[in-house]
């Protein structure tokens, strides 16, 4: 069991591969003090997902250690990591049970008020209140379906649910349209506030954001700083994301 957490999260010379043999992640470091935020960006196939994936034990390192305040993560279940770490996907997973259901995932006993007011703070309860059924609308393969950007507003609203002390977010890369991508930047904003997040960027106005930038790049950080120390830094981060990033908003 892990003990009620802060949020630190450090990453001890971290070595990572999938097969014996296979170099993934090498010997990374890094540390996130409680309520930061660490924006993770880096060309395709770098290493991302597979660091994050290591926070919640989905793999274990094969070098160094992940420690969650002090505690090596290994020492710990992954389902008492799971309950206090938040996970919001590119393309959250719903399953065939209502609308309220489906919310509710990670803390199956909530209240009806306290599903409302998550889908509040993750700007959702709107639209879930033009369904035929509201919160009782069945979704999946019989039931309703729900756009890209609902579905991401939905993780959210689990998340905000499960109110976990660290938070793990990949950013959907496909453009949204303009109303939906603003309530699904708001309601990230919001979701992130006083928690330690990692997230997986593609927009600029989430990395501008962050605490620390780390640039990962053939399984290491190649680079790191805030987003104005990297710009000035003028490097891979500047070259590569600055403008790309820029030109996408
Ligand atoms: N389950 C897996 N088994 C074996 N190799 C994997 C697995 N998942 C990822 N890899 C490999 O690990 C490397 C890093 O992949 P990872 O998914 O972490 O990259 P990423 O930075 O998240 O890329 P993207 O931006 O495309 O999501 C890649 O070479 C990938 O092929
Ligand atoms: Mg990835």
């Amino acid at each position: 069991m892990l003990a009620p957490i802060e949020g630190k999260v450090e990453f001890d010379q971290v070595s990572f591969g999938y097969v014996p043999g296979q170099t993934i992640l090498d010997r990374v470091s890094l540390c996130a003090q409680p309520g930061q935020m660490v924006a993770l960006v880096g060309p395709t196939g770098a290493g991302k997902s597979t660091l994050i994936n290591l926070i919640l034990r989905f793999y274990d390192v094969t070098g160094g250690a992940v420690k969650i305040d002090g505690i090596d993560v290994r020492q710990v279940t992954q389902a008492s990591l799971r309950q206090q770490i938040g996970i919001v996907l590119q393309d959250n997973i719903l399953f065939g049970g209502t609308v309220a259901e489906n919310i509710a995932f990670g803390q199956p006993d909530a209240s009806q008020a306290e599903i409302e007011a998550a889908a509040q703070v993750a700007n959702v309860h709107e639209f879930i209140v033009t369904l035929p059924q509201g919160y009782a609308t069945v979704l999946g393969e019989q039931g309703a379906s729900l756009s890209q950007g609902q579905r991401q507003l939905m993780g959210i609203a689990r998340a905000v649910l499960v109110n976990p002390r660290i938070l793990i977010l990949d950013e959907a890369t496909s453009s949204l349209d303009t109303q939906t991508e603003r309530w699904v930047q708001d309601a990230i904003a919001t979701l992130l506030k006083n928690r330690t997040s990692f997230v997986i960027a593609h927009r600029l106005s989430t990395v501008t954001q962050a605490d620390q930038v780390l640039v990962i790049q053939a399984g290491q950080i190649a680079e790191r700083g805030t987003h104005d120390q990297l710009i000035n830094q003028d490097g891979i981060y500047a070259e590569l994301y600055g403008l790309q990033l820029a030109a996408k908003g």
